[in-house]
């Protein structure tokens, strides 16, 4: 079977009976699991979700994340706290510089930049905890800008569908391509989503 995108350009050799896109987001819109996160993909919720869902099973970050938003529902309020309550809401998640990051990065956004995020890759990486990662999930999340991200999910699924035994330099950049070809421009978010579930 080959599909075809019709929406990216030379992406087609990709696009096999292992992979395509088509079936990938049709999974996607049946299996789609209900996380708090994805009620509202505002650029704050996607943040604070995606930093902690870093090194953090989904399981323990479900409640936290409930707890967060309820006491602090946007950036405004995450920069008005004392740095003590934002870590001790982060307790049971570890790598406590992630909280304080959120923080200062929180500050950094009301006086810098009127309190949102801004939808730029160059700006929103010099924010402090704001990693290649992080970023990609916001741009594409929550702006809708076609940003694939790459995380631990997304490089097994594309090491099988690339036949890529040794993960490297070369094997990395392989896939990066790859993925800059697949994803689409239209709900580039959901194509993310999609391959790291
Ligand atoms: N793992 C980390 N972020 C995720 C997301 N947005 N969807 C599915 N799995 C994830």
């Amino acid at each position: 079977m080959s599909l075809k995108n019709s929406d990216t350009a030379g992406s087609t050799q990709l696009e096999s009976a292992v992979f395509s896109r088509r079936r990938l987001l049709n999974w996607f819109r049946v299996n789609r699991r209900d996380y708090p996160w994805r009620k509202s993909l505002s650029p704050y919720s996607v943040w604070v979700s995606e930093v902690m869902l870093q090194q953090t099973v989904v399981a323990a970050v479900v409640g936290h994340y409930r707890r967060w938003m309820e006491r602090f529902p946007s950036i405004e309020s995450l920069a008005g706290a004392e740095v003590e309550e934002v870590t001790r809401l982060w307790e049971g998640l570890g790598y406590y510089s992630r909280a304080r990051n959120l923080h200062k990065a929180a500050r950094i956004v009301v006086t810098d930049y009127r309190g949102r995020l801004p939808d730029d890759i160059v700006e929103l990486r010099k924010l402090p905890g704001i990693g290649e990662y992080t970023a990609a999930a916001i741009m594409s999340l929550a702006f809708g800008k076609p940003y694939p991200v790459l995380d631990a999910n997304v490089r097994r699924v594309m090491q099988r569908v690339l036949l890529i035994r040794e993960w490297d330099k070369k094997a990395e950049s392989r896939v990066r391509g790859s993925l800059a070809a697949l994803i689409p421009q239209r709900k580039p978010g959901e194509f993310n989503e999609a391959l790291m579930e």
